[in-house]
């Protein structure tokens, strides 16, 4: 299924007001997991109230040990402080990773915003190499902004 056929899917997600945030946030979670070959974990993280850290939200695939990142730690702490999206073709690249696996091989991270606040993030890990393209951030930015309407 192609990203164009995927956008619809989650507008109608997450319009569904019959249904609580959680659950909204699961089911894409759920969407994108099925439907993209090397989007093998999909989570949110959220802003854990006025702490600076994160805190894991909904998300599919093996469960992580990593429910709180401080801002600034791994891939998704530093995209609470930088508010850009972070592609990493290659984890093992990296100094400053939190590996919740070792079969990840890449993960990228992509800001949600509120108002012009970074409340969260979208986070992917895959167990594919360097799998992410401009596509993929293209995308997953508009799911961010799909989602920031919930809030
Ligand atoms: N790898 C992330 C930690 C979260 S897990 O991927 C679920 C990081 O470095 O921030």
């Amino acid at each position: 299924m192609s990203y164009n056929d995927l956008r619809p899917k989650v507008t109608e997600i997450v319009a569904n007001d019959n249904e609580t945030i959680e659950n909204r946030l699961h089911k894409i979670c759920t969407l994108l997991a099925d439907r993209i070959a090397y989007y093998d974990w999909v989570g949110f993280y959220f802003r854990n109230g006025d702490k600076e850290e994160l805190k894991l939200g909904p998300y599919v695939g093996e469960p992580t040990d990593h429910t709180i990142i401080p801002f600034g730690k791994g891939i998704c702490g530093q995209v609470a402080v930088s508010n850009q999206n972070f592609v990493v073709p290659d984890v093992n690249a990296q100094d400053n990773y939190i590996a919740c696996s070792i079969s990840v091989k890449a993960e990228i991270v992509v800001p949600i915003f509120v108002d012009g606040n970074n409340i969260g993030q979208i986070d992917i890990d895959s167990k594919t190499a360097d799998p992410f393209t401009e596509e993929d951030e293209r995308f997953l930015e508009f799911v961010c902004e799909a989602v920031s309407k919930m809030f």
